[in-house]
């Protein structure tokens, strides 16, 4: 029977393997149905090839045009409602979400509530609302399959263990473009600088996030709620060959960690094909080539958003959301050269300090909060 698939995000670096992914195991996959922004012409492509049964494209003016091009059944569905009804479609039985920011969370909720199992790449969904998404996760019994590469690992290296025993999780980086660069250096980075990345091709806000070590913070915010682990068990070990994906350290101290070339499309393999492990066409690792495995601890005088993302944790609440709002509207700016690298964690810092910690129950509370410290940094970069 093949796993019938939903891919929010189907334009961008993950969305794009994922398609890889899913071609090269036809008797496995089918797509079902695809969302973008506004990439309109590469969304056509893939709907001639994968010929799925609904598209999204968030832009309505965009959906219109594409509605007039298309010949074939599909049909096309614009903005957030488009977003919800495919993610609860009878016929998805998996939906891989792959769009960028605080964007994925409604869709992902929705999907969960409609008892459809996650392929997750969009972090920052768990990041804004970890809780009530794992909380909704457990209550309709689907599963958070992680697709980031280092909670892959994580997950890998967890089978068949009791996470009662887990002592600690190690959370490799490989320390982004900037690591050998000195502070002076990287306070004149531009983005075009930042965007090239030492081992992984992704997209640009990512990119950014790589560079920041903000990306490295979400993780550990991710990896809190997909393991259920507080902050002081999570370790992030600067690891710049990106070989070892990440550890778990267990309570007798013994090490699991889950290796590979780095390659996403590995974990979006082994997410699509959980609990089944399929034949794969990533290349092989071969230790002969591997010189060497280096380790060293990240530097948060030089990247302190890795820091921010720390507190964030600590306070909970609402300040995850205020965290993962501010970084994306800076990096933002960041990108179109409004402001300078250290502008990034400078403005993350005051909002986090302008926000008072509040208990939220509600994924509209949550979003509130996202609309106003997006409003807040705008006024302040204005
Ligand atoms: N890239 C990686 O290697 C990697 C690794 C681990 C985790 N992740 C996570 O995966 C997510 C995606 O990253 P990425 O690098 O693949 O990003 P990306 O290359 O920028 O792609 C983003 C995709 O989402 C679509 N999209 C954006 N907003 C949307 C909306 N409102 N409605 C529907 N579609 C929308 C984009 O469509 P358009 O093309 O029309 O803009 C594009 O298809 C992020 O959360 C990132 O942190 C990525």
């Amino acid at each position: 029977m093949h796993k019938r698939i939903c891919i929010m995000g189907s334009t961008g670096s993950i969305g794009r393997q994922t398609i890889e992914v899913i071609k090269e195991h036809p008797e496995k996959f089918q797509v079902t149905s695809l969302a973008v922004m506004k990439s309109i012409d590469e969304l056509e492509e893939q709907i001639h090839i994968l010929k799925p049964k609904k598209v999204v494209v968030f832009d309505k003016e965009k959906a219109e045009i594409l509605a007039k091009r298309i010949t074939t059944k599909t049909k096309i569905l614009w903005g957030m409602d488009g977003l919800l009804e495919i993610a609860a479609d009878d016929d998805t039985d998996i939906v891989l979400t792959s769009v960028v920011g605080s964007i994925g969370l409604l869709p992902t909720l929705k999907a969960i509530e409609a008892g459809k199992d996650i392929a997750l790449a969009n972090k920052e969904t768990l990041v804004v609302a970890g809780d009530l998404v794992m909380k909704a996760a457990a209550k309709m019994g689907v599963r958070i399959i992680p697709v980031d590469s280092e909670h892959s690992a994580i997950f890998q290296a967890l089978n068949g263990e009791q996470t009662s025993h887990l002592s600690k999780i190690i959370l490799t980086a490989s320390g982004g473009p900037f690591k050998d660069w000195t502070k002076d250096a990287i306070r004149h980075a531009t983005a075009k600088d930042a965007l090239k990345h030492p081992n992984w091709s992704m997209g640009k806000k990512i990119s950014i996030d790589s560079a920041t070590l903000m990306n490295k913070g979400l993780e550990v915010i991710e990896a809190r709620w997909l393991f259920g682990v507080d902050l002081d068990k999570i370790e992030v070990v600067v690891h710049p060959q990106s070989i070892i994906h990440s550890m778990i350290e267990l309570r007798d101290h013994s090490i699991i960690a889950q290796l590979g070339v780095p390659d996403m499309k590995l974990p979006i393999q082994y997410a699509l094909s959980y609990p089944d492990r399929i034949r794969g066409n990533i290349p092989r690792l071969d230790f002969k080539e591997v010189t060497s495995l280096t380790f060293m601890e990240p530097d948060l005088e030089r990247f302190p958003c890795l820091s921010l993302a720390y507190e964030a944790l600590v306070a909970g609440g609402t300040m995850p959301c205020v965290l993962n709002g501010a970084n994306e509207v800076l990096v933002s700016y960041y990108l179109n050269g409004e402001i300078g690298f250290y502008d990034i964690p400078k403005y993350i810092e005051k909002a986090m300090s302008a926000h008072r910690v509040l208990e939220y129950k509600t994924v509209e509370e949550l979003l509130e909060i996202d609309q106003w410290v997006r409003r807040w940094i705008q006024s302040q970069i204005k």
